[in-house]
Formats: C-alpha cells, sequence, structure tokens
C-alpha cells in the first residue's frame, strides 16, 4: 500500500465513521509566535480543543503537513525526519476512548483497512504517577479487544502524557500504538520506546481529560476531546515491510537522485547513506517550506533561518560524498513531483522554490570550502588541546566570515570528537552587534552599518560597479540608493531605460577585469570640495565644508564613502548581476553578487 492510497483509506475510515474531511492547515502557524511550524494536526485546532465550537461538527478528520525541528540534529539516522504529514481524527466532546480505541483497532487490523496482523501490535498506557492516576480504562479496552496483558505496557509521563499547549490548559494520557518490526530485541528490557528499532511507532491517541489549573492540579474536564495523530511516512513503511522510511516510493526517487549525482550506492555504507538520508529528508523540508502558502525565504531569523540551515546542511553533506552541481534543485523538483497531487501550490511556485536554493546554493558555497579550509587549519591545534572545545570566537568567525550556521559547526565538531562553545559563541555574536552598531554611529557619512566581510566585500563590488554602470551607459548614471545584505548588493541608479543584455555582460566584464587586476584599494580625507576637485564621484548628501572620505580603488573609481572596504579588488571572488529591473520612474535597480572564483560551472 502506497502512502497515498493509505491517506485516503484513514479518510474513507473516518469518514465512515461519522467525521468530516476538514483541509490541513499552513506549515506556518498563524498567529501563534510560540513554535516556528505546525508540528501536528492538532497544532491548528487548539482554539476548538479549548471548547471553541468547529463549524464542521464534533467529528473532524484530516492529514497535516507538519515540521519538528527538535529532531533535525537527529535526522540522518533511518527514522527521524524533520517534514512529515499526519493523519488526525478528533473528537471534540463527543466520543471518547472506548470508541477511539475501537476504531484504531479496526482500522489498523481490518483486513478492509490496513490489514495488521493483531500479533505485530504493541501498545502502550499511561502508568500514573503522583498527580494523576494510571490509565487503566484504556488498557482496558486494548485487552477487551483481544490484545494480551504482555503487549500493553505502562509507561511514564515522559512517555505518554500530552502536556497542556502552555502551563495551564487541557491535557491528558496517551496511548501509543507500535508495530513489532520482527528484528531481534537489542536487550532484556527491549520494548516499545526503545530506540534501537525493534518496536516501531505509528499512531498516538490523546485523550484529553484533565485542565491543569493555575495551582497546578488537574480538575476532571467538562468536554473531553480525542486527538489522534498517525505518521504517514512511518506508517507506509510498516506495511510495506520496510524497516526504514527512506525505503518508501516517497523517498526512494529522491535517493535515485542523489545516488547518480554522487556515484554512490545508498545501502552500501553508513556514513555514505547517513548523508544521503540527510540531504533526502532536508530538501524535502526546504520545498514543503518554500512551498507553503506562507512560504519564506533563507533568513537568519525564525522560520527562514531553520531553512537555511537545512539547505546548507544540505550541501555540506552533498560535498561530502561528492555530488555538486545542480543536485538540490534536481532533488527538489523531484519531491515537488512527487507531491504535486496532493500539494498543488508546490508545482505552482516550482520556478520560486528552485530559484530560491539556487541561489542560496551559490551563497553558501561562494564561502563554503573556505570555511572548510579554515576548520582543517585550526583542528590540529584544536585536537591537541584536551578540552577538545571549539572556542567561541573560531565559531563566530565561521558564522561571521563563511556563513556556517553554528549547527553545522557543531556537527562538523562532532565528527572529529570536539565540542563547541556555545555561550562563547552567543558572547562575540553580541559583542559584534554591539560593536556594529557603534560602528554605524561612529562611521563617516555613507559608511555601512555591518562590518562583516562579506558585507565589506560586497560593498567595494558596488563601488566598481558603479564606475562600470557610467562607462558603459554614460556619466547621467547617479546612485539612488544602496543596500547591501551578507549576501547580495542592491543598488539603485538614474538610467532611463532597461539595460540590454550587451550592456549588462560589459558591466560584469569591466567589474571582473579590475578583481583580476588586484587593485589596491586606499582612502584619504579631505574637504568635500578637495575631494570633488580631485574627480572623485560625490553622494548626496554631504554638506561644503565637511571632511569626507575618498576612498580609491586603483587607478579606476574613486569615491567620497565612509568605508569600510577590502584592502585589494583580488579577494572579491566573480562579480555577477543576478537581476535587473526598474526601481521607480527613471531609476534602475540591480541585484549582484560574488561568487567563488571557481564556481564557473554553477553559475552558467
Ligand atoms: N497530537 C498527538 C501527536 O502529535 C496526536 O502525537
Amino acid at each position: 500500500m502506497t502512502a497515498n492510497e493509505l491517506r485516503k483509506k484513514y479518510i474513507e475510515f473516518f469518514k465512515s465513521k461519522g467525521h468530516v474531511e476538514i483541509s490541513g492547515k499552513s506549515l506556518i502557524p498563524e498567529n501563534d509566535p510560540t513554535v516556528l511550524f505546525t508540528t501536528a494536526g492538532m497544532h491548528p485546532l487548539v482554539p476548538y480543543i479549548l471548547g471553541e465550537p468547529h463549524p464542521a461538527g464534533k467529528r473532524l478528520v484530516n492529514y497535516q503537513k507538519c515540521i519538528r525541528t527538535v529532531d533535525i540534529d537527529s535526522v540522518g539516522d533511518p527514522s527521524h525526519l524533520t517534514f512529515f504529514e499526519m493523519l488526525g481524527n478528533w473528537s471534540l466532546g463527543d466520543y471518547f476512548k472506548e470508541e477511539a480505541i475501537t476504531y484504531s483497532y479496526e482500522f489498523l487490523t481490518s483486513r478492509k483497512w490496513l490489514g495488521f496482523s493483531p500479533e505485530v501490535l504493541h501498545i502502550t498506557v499511561f502508568a500514573g504517577d503522583e498527580e494523576v492516576p494510571p490509565d487503566n480504562e484504556a488498557a482496558r479496552i486494548w485487552r477487551s479487544l483481544g490484545i494480551p496483558e504482555e503487549r500493553v505496557y505502562f509507561l511514564p509521563r515522559e512517555d505518554n502524557w500530552w502536556g497542556p499547549a502552555g502551563t495551564t490548559g487541557p491535557c491528558g494520557p496517551d496511548s501509543e500504538m507500535f508495530i513489532d518490526t520482527g528484528k531481534p530485541p537489542c536487550s532484556d528490557t527491549c520494548k516499545p520506546g526503545c530506540s534501537c528499532g525493534k518496536y516501531f511507532e505509528i499512531w498516538n491517541d490523546v485523550f484529553m481529560q484533565y485542565n491543569k489549573t493555575e495551582e497546578g492540579k488537574y480538575e476532571p474536564l467538562k468536554q473531553k476531546t480525542v486527538d489522534t495523530g498517525m505518521g504517514i511516512e512511518r506508517t507506509a513503511a510498516m506495511l510495506q515491510g520496510k524497516s526504514s522510511v527512506y525505503e518508501i516510493e516517497l523517498f526512494s526517487p529522491i535517493i535515485e537522485i542523489i545516488e547518480d549525482a554522487s556515484g554512490k550506492k545508498y545501502g552500501s555504507e553508513s556514513e555514505t547513506d547517513h548523508s544521503i538520508r540527510i540531504i533526502t529528508d532536508h530538501i524535502r523540508a526546504s520545498v514543503f517550506i518554500l512551498g507553503d502558502e506562507r512560504g519564506v525565504k533563507p533568513s537568519n531569523l525564525g522560520q527562514g533561518y531553520i531553512l537555511r540551515r537545512l539547505i546548507r546542511r544540505s550541501i555540506r553533506h552533498a560535498r561530502k560524498i561528492s555530488a555538486e552541481g545542480s543536485l538540490l534543485a534536481e532533488a527538489a523538483r523531484k519531491v515537488i513531483d512527487i507531491y504535486s497531487e496532493v500539494y498543488p501550490e508546490l508545482a505552482e511556485k516550482t520556478g520560486f522554490i528552485v530559484d530560491e536554493i539556487n541561489a542560496e546554493t551559490d551563497r553558501f558555497l561562494f564561502t563554503l570550502k573556505k570555511g572548510e579550509h579554515e576548520f582543517e587549519k585550526m583542528l590540529p591545534n584544536l585536537l591537541k588541546n584536551p578540552r577538545k572545545v571549539i572556542p567561541g570566537r573560531l565559531a563566530f568567525k565561521l558564522y561571521d566570515t563563511y556563513g556556517f550556521p553554528i549547527e553545522i559547526t557543531e556537527e562538523l565538531a562532532g565528527e572529529h570528537g570536539l565540542s563547541v562553545d556555545h555561550e562563547g559563541f552567543d558572547k562575540a555574536f553580541r559583542k559584534h552587534q554591539e560593536l556594529s552598531k557603534k560602528g554605524a554611529e561612529k562611521t563617516f557619512k555613507g559608511g555601512l552599518a555591518d562590518h562583516t566581510e562579506a558585507v565589506t566585500r560586497l560593498h567595494t563590488a558596488t563601488h566598481l560597479l558603479h564606475k562600470a554602470l557610467r562607462m558603459v551607459l554614460g556619466d547621467h548614471v547617479a546612485q539612488k540608493g544602496s543596500n547591501i545584505t551578507s549576501e547580495r548588493l542592491r543598488f539603485d541608479f538614474s538610467h532611463p531605460q532597461k539595460m540590454t543584455p550587451e550592456e549588462i555582460k560589459r558591466v560584469e566584464e569591466i567589474v571582473n577585469e579590475q578583481i583580476k587586476r588586484d587593485l589596491p584599494v586606499t582612502f584619504e580625507v579631505m574637504s568635500l570640495e578637495e575631494a570633488k576637485k580631485s574627480g572623485a564621484i560625490a553622494l548626496f548628501g554631504e554638506k561644503y565644508g565637511e571632511k569626507v572620505k575618498v576612498y580609491s580603488i586603483g587607478d579606476f573609481s574613486k569615491e567620497v564613502c565612509g568605508g569600510p572596504h577590502v584592502t585589494h579588488t583580488g579577494v572579491l571572488g566573480r562579480f555577477r548581476i543576478v537581476k535587473e529591473q526598474s526601481s521607480s520612474a527613471g531609476v534602475r535597480r540591480i541585484r549582484a553578487v560574488l561568487q567563488d572564483e571557481d564556481s564557473e560551472d554553477r553559475a552558467g
């Protein structure tokens, strides 16, 4: 049974039991700043679980796309996923334990539905503690359906309790369903919940029957609610007799693309498999984040930062298994293909998804090799140090200069038995923020607030671009605005019409020639009058009589500017204009990036 057949059967089964199908919601929660992503089918339903009447009634069923970021670092083993789909059914103050468990049992074991043998089913229920009694009722119902006593396990709160969303509110015990994969037990105490992979959790029935009060007491709830969640990928793997989600049809076409790109076979070597699984999972999650109805782009904040981590980590693992080039974009297209029937929004946004993945790849590849090289240089010293810790300032340098999310540095460190000084990293991060704030206050007019290396390089490139535009288009070109992030420069300038492809190409060539010439970048301080006399391009806003800094790039350009700049142009890499468009009447806007010199084949 494929994942999609499972999806259809689940919806059909619960419809036959009086449930109404409702649509799943966006991966990015609306009006909920407490979590970055939708983590379960119940998440968008919280107001109704709290008592708000649902317009579709008291019995609901759906499938929901979910992302769990707590699991990112575990991804790579055979079972963890960041993106997954959850099938769910709800009773909002309608049926409770008896029907919920009976439905679960029927759907799992009936030949008409999933047809699992009752023999492979193992069940866990809440064991009880000082605050709440054991869930003997759930255990009794399972036994009444024929599950023998030795396959009903009582587990503690950390395993079988669904807490209130906040510190107060609805909560209750849950009952989880596991399939015995038939693997030998890892020890005498091996049981559901053990991580060895013998028991595979596929479904969770949550019984919200208590309200946790301000005083920390558990009062019985008036409106009891059932919330269930079945993992599509995990259940499909069990239905297909596979030992890992990565072997089902939602994953294997993606894995094939990675195999082709790397020349490595999945299943032949454990470290390679680990990387292949990371790329497969992360590209799926990235496609769904970008393609969501409330989709975001990679950034250094919130959901965008998670997306950045996912893409950058896949790139690093792609390099580890010698797969480069257009692998990620190709894998992304495959993900879209696989899901376009169920999630048509992905197909509609193909262009955007692929462009964003390519752009983030370009940004990261520009510095990745240098960063890895830098890390290898640090390594012998770090390994000699008995504490085996990467100091915070080095982790910060990898973040700031080479775009390594701290989590990538941690992973790299872990591969060599090292850890990272997190506190030191945070301290360096805050210090940097303060310095750039102060720098912005003190700097000369037109100076940059952000003094990171990436931004500084792009700043120098902006001067080269400005001059090249005047050479190609004419002296009417004047700067109307400039905005630089660590990834790209944006330059607005006066010019009446769209640039032709030839003009764009010529500007790129001129800038790249100046980079090849490795011109020195120097500055002098002088009065604005002197600056103008010397032929420097002066920007709007400066007042006569003021002292200004004039930056010269060899004999090529001279501009009034606060800096900072690189010391010579050879470090800039390769300049590429990625977009030329209108900004406002008579003003054009260029976006451009700097790429690694040897990324020739990627840029094409
Ligand atoms: N909300 C429950 C879970 O995610 C069903 O496990």
